[in-house]
Order: structure tokens, then sequence, then C-alpha cells
């Protein structure tokens, strides 16, 4: 280890294996920040870790073990001079969360309880939160902005905005505690290298893994839910955010919480919205490939636009999103290419 990680902030990572956070550990890296990581692997591999290694030249400490386990925590926190603590791991899964509330609600909000009892047992009182735009009440007026009325439709929503509620009266009751509930909007694309990336389990729920899997040829064709919704094409709008940008978002956050104490909401999205269709259109010319597509029934659920109010992140972060949709498409696409390579 050389000097100069040795002096580095010590950033605990829960979920550091998974798809944002694998991204943000190399933000981290090249701020500064000393990142370790606790990950259970339910829905990633060490290898992202190593992945990160490579592009950082220096592989993050990895510990395997689950936010639920209290005295794993405690270990961490007794052997590193953890400074701070970004919160993704979680499930994310909405149908998932449909059939089994009770798996999402112990490790969603369970977990995150016993991990704020041990950053309180240990003296740690800076975390960012990785909320989702899914704790936003169907309906709002767009942009959303961080002060729209609250109202999850599913439990994996429910369980965000659950986890929101109770670092807010932790924060409450402990003046010095200071936390950042980042919700976030779409993430999609990968590392510019092509060296990290997304790789989902099973069916992907989200857009863009979907239409990649149809474009490398794994699935057949992408079923676009509903093309009649009020929207440009009638497909559905949504913010969809390149990665990279979001992980710069929590180094950020870190930094804003510097000069503040208390629970802070933002939102991290780009403020512009896509269409299915847009999407569509938008991957193929990043492939050269045809995406087959059909078009079927409207998901229970789903509104037909949703985009962010990015002022707050804005004026408070000094942050806001600069990679285009060109350049989302395009690094998901060098992802895909190198995985086959
Ligand atoms: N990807 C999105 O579209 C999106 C949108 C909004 C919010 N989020 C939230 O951001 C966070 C990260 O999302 P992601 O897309 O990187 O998901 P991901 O599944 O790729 O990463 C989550 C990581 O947490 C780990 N994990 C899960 N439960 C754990 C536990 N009990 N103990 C230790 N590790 C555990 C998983 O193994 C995985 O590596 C999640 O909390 C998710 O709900 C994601």
């Amino acid at each position: 280890m050389t000097e100069q990680t040795h002096q580095a902030p010590c950033v605990l990572v829960t979920g550091g294996a998974g798809y944002i956070g694998s991204h943000t550990l190399v933000s981290l890296v090249e701020a500064g920040y000393r990142p370790l990581v606790l990950d259970n692997f339910s829905n990633s591999a060490r290898q992202a870790i190593e992945r990160v290694g490579v592009l950082c030249g220096e592989t993050p400490e990895c510990i395997e073990g689950d936010i639920r386990d209290r005295s794993c925590l405690d270990d961490i926190f007794q052997r590193h001079p953890v400074t701070a603590v970004i919160h993704f791991a979680g499930l994310k899964s909405v149908g998932e969360s449909v059939r089994e509330p009770l798996r999402y609600y112990d490790n969603n909000v369970a977990g995150s309880v016993t991990l704020l009892q041990a950053m309180q047992a240990a003296g740690v009182d800076t975390l960012v939160f990785s909320s989702s735009a899914t704790v936003y009440a169907p309906g709002v007026t767009m942009p959303v902005a961080e002060d729209a009325p609250l109202g999850p439709i599913n439990p994996y929503g429910q369980s965000k905005l659950m986890v929101e509620q109770v670092i807010r009266d932790h924060c409450l009751a402990h003046p010095t505690f200071r936390a950042a509930l980042l919700r976030y909007f779409n993430p999609t694309g990968a590392h510019p290298s092509g060296k990290l990336g997304e790789s989902p389990r099973g069916t992907p729920e989200n857009l863009v893994p979907y239409i990649a899997q149809v474009a490398t040829g794994v699935r057949d064709a992408l079923t676009v839910f509903g093309n009649d919704y009020d929207t440009v094409d009638g497909t559905g709008v949504r913010d969809y955010i390149h990665v990279m940008d979001l992980a710069e978002g929590h180094v950020h956050a870190l930094d804003a919480l510097r000069e503040r104490t208390g629970a802070h909401t933002w939102n991290l999205g780009t403020g512009t919205g896509y269409s299915v269709l847009e999407m569509v259109r938008a991957y193929e010319k990043a492939c050269g490939r045809e995406i087959a597509y059909t078009v079927g029934e409207r998901r229970p659920g789903d509104v037909g636009t949703c985009y962010a109010c990015t002022r707050k992140a804005a004026s408070e972060l000094h942050w806001q999103a600069s990679r285009d949709l060109e350049e989302m498409m395009r690094d998901n696409w060098r992802w895909q290419v190198s995985q086959d390579a």
C-alpha cells in the first residue's frame, strides 16, 4: 500500500461489488478516497472488484459479509478507520419485492437499521444512502423535485422510503449525524474503458440491459410496455443517467456532507427524458444492429413520463450530469463487446 492510500480517508462501501457501487469505487479512488467494500455477493461477484483494481491500479479491499450481520460490521469498524459509509447494499427488483416483500424489508430496511446501529456504536457519523425515484407518488408534476409528494406503490419503493425515514429520525436524535439521501433516476451505461459494467442475473428488469441482450442475440425481441402514453411517440419516458455521472455524484455528496449535518435529499438525474423508442434507436446507432421489438400492454403501476428536477443537486452538490445519451449507449455497447471478446 502506498503512503498516499494509507492516509486517504477510508469509506466503507456496502454493496460495492454491484453495478453502481463498483463504478463509484473508481470515482472514489480518483478523488483520493480509500474504499473498503462489504458485499455478500447475492447479486454480484468478486470479479467486479478485480476489474476496479485493473482500472485504478490498486484493488480495493473487499470483505464478504452481510449488512444484517452486526458482529461483521462491528469487526469492520474496529479494524478500519472508516470515516463515512456509502450504502448501496440492497435488493432492487420491483417484481421480486411484490412476490417476496418480507425478504425486501428484511434485507433493505432491517439491514440498514443494523448498519446505522453499528455506525453509531463506532462513532461514524456520515452516511450516503442509495434511494430511488420510486419513492415519489405516481402522478407528480414533472420535473419531479425533492419536495414532491411521496407514495411508492411497491414494496421495493416502500423499503427505500422507510430507510429514508429511519435515517431522518436518526439524524433528529443525533445532531452530529449527517446523511445524503440520493434519489437515483435510471442509471445506465458503463465505464468508458469497457472493462466495467452491469451484469444482470436472469431476465433484466431495466430497459437498456434488455436492449443489450437483444443486440447480442441473447433475447429475440424487446417488449415495449404500452405505446399509448401521452409522450412524444406514445412510449414511456424516463430520465436515464450515465453510471459514471451517478458515481461522481456520490463523491460530491460526501464533500457536501462535510459542511452539513442532518438528512438531505438530492435527486440524481439529468433532467431530460427519453422514450423507449428513442432509447432503442440510440442503441441501434451505438451497436450498428437492429433491435427487434413488439408492443405489449402497459405495465400496472407505470407512469407515462418521469424525469428529475436537478436544481437542488446542482446548487448544493455542485454536481450535474455531463454525459449524453450517445455516451451512455456507446459505453454500454463497448462493455457488451468486451465481455464477448
Ligand atoms: N440500478 C438502479 O436502477 C437503481 C435505481 C435506484 C436505486 N438503486 C439502488 O442503488 C443500490 C445499488 O444498485 P445497483 O444497481 O448497483 O444494484 P446491484 O444489485 O448491482 O448492487 C447491490 C449490491 O449489494 C449487495 N447486497 C445486497 N444485499 C446485501 C446484504 N444484505 N449485505 C451485503 N451486500 C448486499 C449485492 O450483492 C450487490 O453487489 C441499491 O440499493 C438499489 O436499490 C438502484
